[in-house]
């Protein structure tokens, strides 16, 4: 009869154990029991990169890599992408269900009603340097927060925490637009909360004097479903770093301002924006099949292809590729987005990204719908950071209030030096 444990065998030792099965997962702290000697510290799993190792248990986010499946609290993305809203799907991801009417109606409020920022924080902002990027920005602003709230210390009263998630959903799109501003060197625009999230925010970005200004609704759309897409993505690099920073139990803008940074890398959020700036390096049509022969040799990567989990197409690089084409009806087209498809084209059918499963991830179109609408590319992970933070915020709650969690702490292999006596300065 089949069982759910696992025996495992010492060869050192000769010695059999066994240990239990849950969930597809065995405890690696059961290891610990399999020693040669009673002094011996006891086996460990080594992972670097974490490959293998789930690090908590969730209900937020399902991904089945191999599938291309990308589920949110059991929804599947594509129908969010369709019928929802992002302050909707944000709502689903930190409470677990969709809200009702009125539920909606008193999230949408009070997130719209934090969106202005204190003032000293915007004076703060002006002290960056005319070049600033606008996420380093960002993330020294969101840090910055936890110093006009300091009450949000208190992770453990839930209406603290509440109020926080408020303020840091309203609060970011300012912080973006008053960083994007100061880039352009124009005066802020102050929040006007009966234009909706994204409308509200593109409306802070572009504003200037016009007379009966509006946002085109396809774009503020567009932008929507961008950010519903980039809402969350279950353990990245960003989002562990929300749970190790806030197992701390810091306060949840200064983790945030952790994942920020984390999201500013290259290989995580700064992905589009290396796409855009692959795209127009390769300038042409005509140079991709050169451009490719490098990166089979392992000279470059092909930016916006290849995933740690999605092993197929992802999910939402499919949606966004037809939010591209209405995009581009209303911006016009990009020569950027000619190349993207015949590369994508050729590489698709290349075998060396065949054989490694290679497809476009989020990033591959994602960073041509931003430049349509003229983004300027530093702003390109500043807009992954906004709708992300809702993730970040929902696994941090959950965190929190997971019994089993305690404070991040890995174990290392020390394969340094043995103990050795200090040599003075003048006798090496
Ligand atoms: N271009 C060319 N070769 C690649 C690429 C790429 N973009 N990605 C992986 N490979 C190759 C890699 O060289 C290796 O080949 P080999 O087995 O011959 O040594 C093989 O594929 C496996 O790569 P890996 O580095 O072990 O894969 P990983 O799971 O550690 O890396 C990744 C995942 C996303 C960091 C990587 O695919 C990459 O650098 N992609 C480009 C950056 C990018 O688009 N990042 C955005 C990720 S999606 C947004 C987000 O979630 O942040």
């Amino acid at each position: 009869m089949s069982k759910d444990t696992l025996t495992i065998t010492d060869n050192r030792t000769g010695k059999t154990y066994e240990v239990p099965i849950q969930n597809g997962t065995i405890r690696a702290m059961d290891l610990r029991q399999i020693k040669v000697n009673p002094d011996d510290f006891g086996l460990m799993s080594y992972d670097p990169a974490y490959k293998n190792t789930a690090s908590c248990t969730s209900r937020i986010t399902f991904i089945d890599g191999e599938k291309g499946i990308l589920r949110y609290r059991g929804y599947p993305i594509e129908q969010l992408a369709e019928k929802s809203t992002y302050l909707e799907v944000a709502y689903l991801l930190i409470h677990g269900e969709l809200p009702t009417k009125e539920q909606l109606e008193y999230w949408t409020n009070r997130i719209m009603r934090h969106t202005y920022i204190h003032e000293n924080l915007a004076e703060l902002m002006k002290a960056f340097r005319y070049d600033a990027h606008p996420m380093g920005m960002l993330i020294s602003s969101v840090a910055a927060m936890s110093t006009f709230h300091p009450e949000a210390r208190n992770i453990d009263d839930e209406a603290v925490r509440q109020k926080q998630i408020w303020r840091i959903l309203g609060k970011l799109p300012t912080i973006a637009a008053f960083a994007y501003r100061i880039r352009i060197g124009r005066p802020f625009n102050y929040p006007d909360a009966t234009r909706g999230y994204t409308g509200n925010f593109l409306y802070m970005l572009d504003y200037m004097n016009e007379r009966d200004y509006e946002v085109h609704p396809t774009l503020a759309r567009a932008l929507d479903v961008l950010f519903i897409l980039h809402a969350d993505h279950e353990q990245n690099c960003s989002t562990s770093t929300m749970r190790a920073v806030g197992s701390s139990r810091v306060d949840p803008y200064s983790a945030l301002a952790a994942a920020a940074a984390a999201l500013y890398g290259p290989l995580h959020g700064g992905a589009n924006e290396a796409v855009l700036r692959m795209l127009t390096d390769i300038g042409h049509v005509k140079n991709i099949p050169a451009y490719i022969e490098r990166v089979k040799k392992g000279e470059l990567r092909l930016m916006g292809f290849g995933h740690r989990v999605y092993k197929n197409y992802d999910p939402r690089a499919r949606i966004i590729k037809k939010i591209a084409h209405e995009v581009f009806e209303v911006t016009g087209t990009s020569p950027l987005l000619d190349i993207a498809l015949e590369l994508e084209r050729i590489a698709l059918e290349d075998d060396y990204f065949i054989s490694r499963k290679l497809y476009p991830n989020v990033d591959f179109y994602s960073g041509i719908i931003y430049r349509a609408m003229r983004f300027p590319v530093d702003m390109f992970p500043v807009l992954f950071a906004i709708p992300r933070a809702s993730g970040w915020l929902a696994q941090w709650v959950e965190m929190v209030q997971d019994p089993e969690q305690k404070i991040a702490r890995p174990r290392q292999v020390y394969l340094g030096p043995e103990q050795r006596d200090y040599v003075p300065l003048d006798q090496r």
